[in-house]
């Protein structure tokens, strides 16, 4: 087992370089294998979630070569082998091999995904879409096995706008025959990046990034070189910990309009921000306002950035608001920041924060990635020190955080227990 420890009240100074993202990266693996030639993915994070995805490419018999920051995948001599529960269950990503297996086989078999504990978290969406196309899906002690004798095109409503079923259902169509349109599809900046690695391979998508994406089947998937986008995620993090202790932090190579709707929540809480074109410089200088998020779907507030958020919001002068509309479990940060010294309430999916309290080391758990975000965040800013278990799950979405953080002053470290 691994814990964190880490020395907080420190300042931060220097530069973090953001990685390539995670929900695009664990997209992007799957999305390969449906290529009929080899394909080179460039800045692709080292987190653990690669790792357990090219596992998967691996008991698939799918030739994969790490260089760097890039991945070369060619599954030219590939196997449509049942993907077993051991791997599926690391990750909530591993069903992105179900919409490419179906799109390239017309059968997948594999157990239903792992990943955090953050809600209900159910297929449902994913099924429907994979049934309009004309699969069937059989569902046998928590495996899935759906198939196909053919493909056809399909005009699909989503209920919901889920990111994972827009990506997974893309992915079934683009080898099917004729037209789909995916209806109330997720906008979110991954799901672009994917369409545009499929398009760079030969697929036709137009529409990704708006509510309605459009896929015209093709039959052939060529080699091509894709680079996955900064992570937006990561990015936001780092802003929120230069929000909290930053003297001055440059956050580098990022896209700042994917990070819009937290950027300007720090500018209405009074956080000094420079934004340049690829680059944001934040600083902890001043009081801060308290302010009310409501977490949404893309363009609104990512609910992967609530947790963290959180932890800003008990150094604002005053009472702020937490609301969380898409995951029903996201509060487990809660009790562990209320540990530090947090005061927090939450009725029902609204978390009620007064601030500023003073916060102090103590030891906490990252019940989940995001909330271990917050946990890092929270002892960062905390005086003395707090001990972080069940970091795996942090390792599974921030690449070389330890490094990262020493590198701008921060006293953290990582055992081995
Ligand atoms: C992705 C992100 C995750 C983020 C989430 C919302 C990845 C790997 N993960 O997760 O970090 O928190 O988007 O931005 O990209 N739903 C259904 N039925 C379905 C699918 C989803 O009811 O078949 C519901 C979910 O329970 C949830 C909502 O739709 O309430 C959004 O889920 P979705 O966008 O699918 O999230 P993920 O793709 O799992």
């Amino acid at each position: 087992m691994k814990i964190m420890e880490i020395e907080g009240g420190r300042e931060l100074s220097g530069t973090i370089r953001i990685s390539g993202a995670k929900n695009a990266t664990v997209a992007l693996i799957p999305a390969a294998i449906l290529s009929d030639e080899e394909v080179t993915i460039c800045n692709i994070p080292e987190i653990t979630d690669t790792t357990a995805l090219c596992d998967i490419l691996k008991e698939l018999k799918v030739d994969v070569k790490r260089a760097s920051e890039s991945i070369i995948i060619n599954p030219r001599n590939m196997q449509n082998i049942e993907i077993k529960e051991e791997y599926s269950k690391k990750l909530r990503a591993s069903y992105y091999f179900m919409g490419a297996l179906l799109g390239k086989y017309k059968k997948a078999s594999m157990y239903f995904p792992g990943g955090c504990s953050i809600g209900a978290r159910p297929i449902d969406l994913h099924l429907k879409g994979f049934e309009a196309l004309g699969a069937t899906v059989t569902n046998e002690k928590n495996k899935y096995t759906v198939e196909a004798k053919e493909l056809h095109g399909a005009n699909i409503y989503l209920d919901i706008a889920s990111v994972g079923a827009t990506i997974n259902i893309m992915l079934a169509a683009i080898k099917a025959k004729g037209t789909t349109v995916i209806d109330n599809a997720a906008k979110e900046p991954e799901i672009v990046n994917v369409a545009t690695f499929l398009n760079n391979m030969g697929a036709k998508i137009t529409g990704a990034g708006t509510s309605t994406i459009k896929i015209v089947g093709v039959d052939y998937l060529h080699q091509c070189f894709h680079e996955v986008i900064p992570d937006r995620i990561e990015a936001g993090t780092y802003l929120i910990i230069g929000s909290l202790c930053g003297n001055p932090l440059k956050i580098d190579n990022i896209i700042p309009e994917h990070i819009e709707s937290l950027t300007s929540k720090l500018e209405e809480m009074g956080v000094d921000l420079e934004i340049g074109r690829d680059y944001i410089i934040v600083s902890n200088y001043g009081k801060k306002r308290p302010t009310n998020i409501k977490t949404a779907v893309y363009p609104g507030f990512p609910t992967d950035l609530q947790q963290p958020f959180t932890v800003l919001q008990t150094q604002c002068s005053g009472k702020s608001k937490t609301t969380e509309t898409i995951w029903e479990n996201r509060f487990m940060h809660i009790p562990y920041l209320r540990d530090l010294g947090a005061d927090i309430t939450v009725k029902n999916q609204t978390a009620t924060i007064i601030g500023p309290t003073p916060l102090k080391g103590t030891n906490v758990v990252a019940t989940d990635l995001r909330a271990g975000a917050a946990m890092v965040s929270a002892a960062l800013v905390a005086n003395g020190k707090t001990t972080i278990t069940n970091v795996e799950h942090i390792l599974r979405g921030y690449e070389n955080i330890v490094e990262k953080l020493s590198n701008v002053g921060a006293k953290i470290t990582l055992k081995e227990i």
